[in-house]
């Protein structure tokens, strides 16, 4: 396996590698020298932010009485994804080519119980002084026209190494339980994709339908919380 290893990152066209391996894409990147360092400096950055998350729900949950994170998951792009977006945005497949222009490679999804449940943790992340904030997507304000919310954050995490620190892109994704109930199961659907016009507008509209139903569930029941008044701050530091 390591005879067949690229000795650097010189740059190969996409379309000459698109010729060469369209059946094995993945091939490409793993051998490359180096890429299995790559993705392990993005696992790590994967569990920095994981961490951070995870302090932060500890201490709201002492603080509030109750866990304003559900549930965190975590995922690194596959090596074949990896390959097919680089391709899609015409980007050279090399490992710089990744760091520069890929943002998920490092991906988090975080599930909360309620909508400021989003932003409260999104505000205490992003404020931690190690964490740079690149870029925001809130498509909770402005949802997708298909009806698609979450808060989106690509956030650089400096990740300690043996010899040097190194600063880590991460797409951390934000919703609550009902919006990723509504992603996971549009994104099960988006591929059943062998349909008349006319049935597909049909399915987009039952959709939208579904994700504004969605969303006024998740405003009513913050509503309920706060007449109810059952989660605040204990008073303690
Ligand atoms: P990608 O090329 O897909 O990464 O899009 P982007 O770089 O424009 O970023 P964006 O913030 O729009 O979306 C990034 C990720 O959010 C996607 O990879 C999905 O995980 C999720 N996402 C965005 N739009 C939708 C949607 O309409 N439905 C579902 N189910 N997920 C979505
Ligand atoms: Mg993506």
């Amino acid at each position: 396996m390591s005879e067949a290893k690229i000795a650097s990152v010189n740059e190969i066209p996409s379309d000459l590698l698109k010729q060469l391996m369209p059946s094995h894409p993945e091939d490409v990147l793993i051998a490359f020298d180096d890429f299995e360092y790559l993705m392990m400096r993005y696992e790590s950055a994967i569990l920095e932010v994981r961490t951070k998350l995870e302090i932060l729900n500890s201490e709201l949950t002492l603080t509030q009485d109750d866990s304003p994170i559900s549930s965190i998951h975590s995922r690194l792009k596959k090596p074949a994804s990896i390959y097919e977006k680089l391709v899609r945005q015409g980007n050279d497949i090399n490992l710089r080519s990744i760091e520069e222009n890929l943002n998920d490679v490092a991906g988090v999804r975080v599930i909360c119980a309620f909508v400021d449940d989003i932003y409260k943790v999104a505000k205490m992340l992003v404020q931690q002084d190690d964490i740079t904030l690149i870029e925001v997507k809130d498509y909770i304000k402005n949802p997708k026209p298909n009806g698609y919310r979450s808060y989106h954050m690509i956030l650089e995490v400096p990740v300690f190494f043996t010899h040097e620190k190194q600063p880590i892109r991460v797409e951390v994704q934000i919703r609550t339980v009902a919006m990723d109930f509504w992603a996971s199961l549009e994104h099960q659907i988006r591929y059943k994709k062998d349909l008349p016009q006319y049935k597909a507008d049909e399915i987009a509209a039952e959709l939208k339908a579904c994700a504004d139903t969605i969303a006024d569930t998740d405003r009513r029941m913050l509503a309920i919380r706060e007449k109810l008044g059952t989660r605040g701050d204990k008073g303690k530091k």
